[in-house]
């Protein structure tokens, strides 16, 4: 449109012309300069982001996966963390005590129940750890490339609020367990996995536990582990493992996965933001996966483990300001991004999209819900508060005893006749 009007300008008396001939070259040469500069920032980003790699594997979900030298990591980008020597194991594990045996965990690593889709096309070697690599698009989906890989709001469920207005701001809806009043030093649950419908794809659908430090304002700390359907992240509607933090409510700090320096990975078999496989099938065949996250007493590190036998890596306690010290609240459970589509309610589901009363097999839970406390020990907590904004469109109950702890269901479809 705009150079078709040049050009007929151009038709005018020549002076004219001339000057409308400049100043069309000028807005032209504009716009191409703004689209190079996005193009080179882009660029910029995705060549910080994509470390040399010293084996790429193809995944069936069209993920390339890079495995990357331990040393090259994002993490490293940190200045703070430029003289840092990575550590290759945590000092203290709450399921084995002081003395944490690497040995049962290289036997438990054999027969992992749940693993990951690019595991079908091959491994990382020892001394890497496999990086999803971002691609052009990814970043592009973004609003902006500073955006990419960072959550847009403040989202954190907070049950402690009275107003009901006040936590629907952001059009965020969870159905949540959580703990407070206490110091925490780590979390533990086993959940099963789903692939939630997304209605629209600026909305996700999570389940995860978040480890909380400071009060809900402005400084708040979050490390933050589980699965997500995000089909602006990941371009698609997979199930991915993730994880988050920040230490000022989502504001300048912090990202989803290994998007910016801050989380220092140790382990080669499992990629964050990579596709969990299998999952659960409604009236069939259940996964879960289990996730506990601790901080080393002794260097003071947040360590992240996934399933029985996958320590991941750590947060380095300096990233945080409450979190140096101890966690102040615990949750898990369900979020789903409610944009109203249409002024109605969204039909994205969280869980397995069906109501904790339909139980197991059927709806989504969290299993043996524990807490670490004070003294170090991985114990279920003596009693936790339930949470949500709109049970009518996504609900949770829990339930106590046998082999299962402290456990609950959650979840539900969204929109439906009780939830227009
Ligand atoms: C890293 O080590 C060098 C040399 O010892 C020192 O000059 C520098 O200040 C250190 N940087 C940090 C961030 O500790
Ligand atoms: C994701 O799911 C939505 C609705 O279920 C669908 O419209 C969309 O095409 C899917 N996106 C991709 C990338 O498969």
């Amino acid at each position: 449109m705009a150079a078709h009007g040049c050009a007929r300008q151009g038709m005018m008396v020549w002076i004219l012309a001339l000057a409308t001939f400049l100043s069309c070259a000028v807005a032209v040469a504009g716009t191409g300069r703004l689209e190079a500069k996005q193009r080179l920032e882009v660029q910029r980003h995705l060549r910080r982001l994509n470390k040399q790699a010293v084996k790429s594997i193809e995944s069936p979900d069209g993920d390339i996966i890079d495995c990357v030298h331990l040393s090259l990591q994002p993490a490293f980008d940190h200045p703070f963390l430029k003289n840092h020597t990575i550590q290759m194991r945590p000092a203290f594990h709450p399921e084995g005590g002081l003395l944490f045996d690497e040995r049962e965990v290289a036997s438990k690593k054999r027969t992992p129940s749940i693993a990951q889709l690019w595991h079908q096309k091959g491994r990382c070697p020892e001394n890497t750890i496999p990086i999803r690599r971002t691609k052009r698009d990814d970043v592009l989906r973004a609003s902006s490339v500073k955006r990419y890989g960072r959550k847009k709001h403040r989202s954190i469920p907070n049950p402690m609020s009275v107003d009901p207005d006040l936590l629907n701001e952001n059009g965020h809806q969870h159905a949540i367990a959580y703990v407070e009043g206490d110091t925490y030093y780590g979390a533990k649950a086993s959940m099963n996995v789903w692939e939630p419908k997304i209605q629209q794809p600026n909305e996700f659908s999570l389940s995860q536990l978040w480890i909380l430090g400071g009060s809900f304002g402005a400084d708040l700390n979050s490390i933050e582990a589980g699965w997500q359907v995000s089909p602006d992240l990941y371009g698609d509607n997979n199930t991915r493992l993730f994880t988050y933090w920040t230490s000022d409510s989502y504001e300048a700090t912090g990202c989803y996965n290994l998007l910016c320096s801050g989380f220092i990975q140790v382990n080669s078999e499992i990629a964050m933001g990579a596709t969990i496989y299998p999952i659960s099938k409604y009236g069939g065949s259940q996964y879960d996966i289990s996730i506990l996250v601790w901080k080393d007493p002794k260097e003071g590190h947040w360590w992240m483990q996934f399933g029985d036998g996958y320590v991941l890596g750590y947060w380095p306690s300096f990233l945080f300001s409450y979190l140096e010290d101890s966690a102040t609240m615990i949750e898990w459970g369900g979020e789903v991004v409610n944009s109203e589509p249409d002024g109605e309610h969204t039909s994205t589901a969280m869980g397995s999209g069906h109501f904790p009363g339909e139980g197991f097999g059927k709806a989504s839970y969290f299993r043996n819900v524990q807490i670490v406390d004070g003294s170090n020990n991985l114990r279920p907590p003596s009693e936790f508060g339930t949470f949500t904004e709109q049970s009518s469109c996504y609900d949770v109950q829990t339930g106590d005893g046998g082999r299962w702890g402290h456990y609950f269901y959650y979840g539900g479809p969204g929109r439906n006749s009780n939830c227009p």
